[in-house]
């Protein structure tokens, strides 16, 4: 995010947030041991909180930093809940951490605190991961191969099956789905901001990132 705009973004989730909660491992430890993972919604989301929270939704952008236990499941250590400043966007976020806890009011918070990282990713994944990096950013090159490389082209070939469907289920898509007042915008938290959240993230779409290891390590 643009500090001149946006002012400062850095997150305040602290070592002293996570480092008793690492099962015996310091927090050196665990990254060295690929062990700690982000999930990280707050710069796509900022942006557009002030304009969701104007609406009867009302959430946070967030960010949550998750532990590989050695079951294979991640365990959550720490969630940040942000909102612009009440001031002015351009003074930065106002930013809380939780973390677990399994009695009283701090209990019932961190399920909240979850509930909101949740609905973050639920929305990110519809609007973002599935239908902007999947349905929506593969037409172009359906479009291309179809127009400009010959069927008996063995790279046409080999793409065709890849693309079976998505133009058509694309087009379903436009007249029910990612309409004005379509099933997204009624279902994912951003509301009416749904669409232009996903345009706007495209444009940090790069073709050469798209694959492991460069787009894990963006
Ligand atoms: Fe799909």
């Amino acid at each position: 995010m643009d500090p001149s705009v946006y002012g400062d973004h850095t997150s305040s989730i602290q070592a002293k947030h996570i480092e008793n909660s690492l099962d015996g491992l310091t927090i050196d430890e665990a990254l060295d041991r690929d062990k700690l993972y982000i999930l990280d919604h707050h710069d796509s989301l900022m942006p557009y909180i002030s304009r969701i929270n104007s609406t009867n939704t009302k959430t946070y952008a967030t960010r949550t930093v998750l532990f590989l236990k050695d079951d294979g499941t991640l365990k959550p250590l720490a969630i940040e809940l942000s909102l612009p400043h009440p001031q002015g966007e351009q003074h930065g976020a106002v930013s809380k951490v939780f973390t677990p806890s399994q009695e009283g009011i701090a209990a019932t918070v961190w399920q909240l605190a979850k509930a909101y990282a949740a609905v973050n990713d639920s929305g990110y994944h519809q609007l973002v991961s599935h239908w902007l990096y999947t349905h929506a950013v593969i037409e172009p090159f359906i479009i291309a191969t179809n127009r400009h490389m010959s069927i008996i082209h063995p790279i046409h070939k080999l793409l065709k099956p890849h693309f079976k469907d998505t133009m058509h289920i694309n087009a379903l898509a436009r007249h029910t789905l990612i309409n004005a007042g379509g099933v997204l915008e009624k279902t994912v938290f951003p509301g009416k901001f749904a669409l232009e959240m996903s345009a706007v993230v495209y444009k940090n779409w790069v073709f050469t990132e798209q694959a492991l290891p460069a787009n894990l390590l963006k």
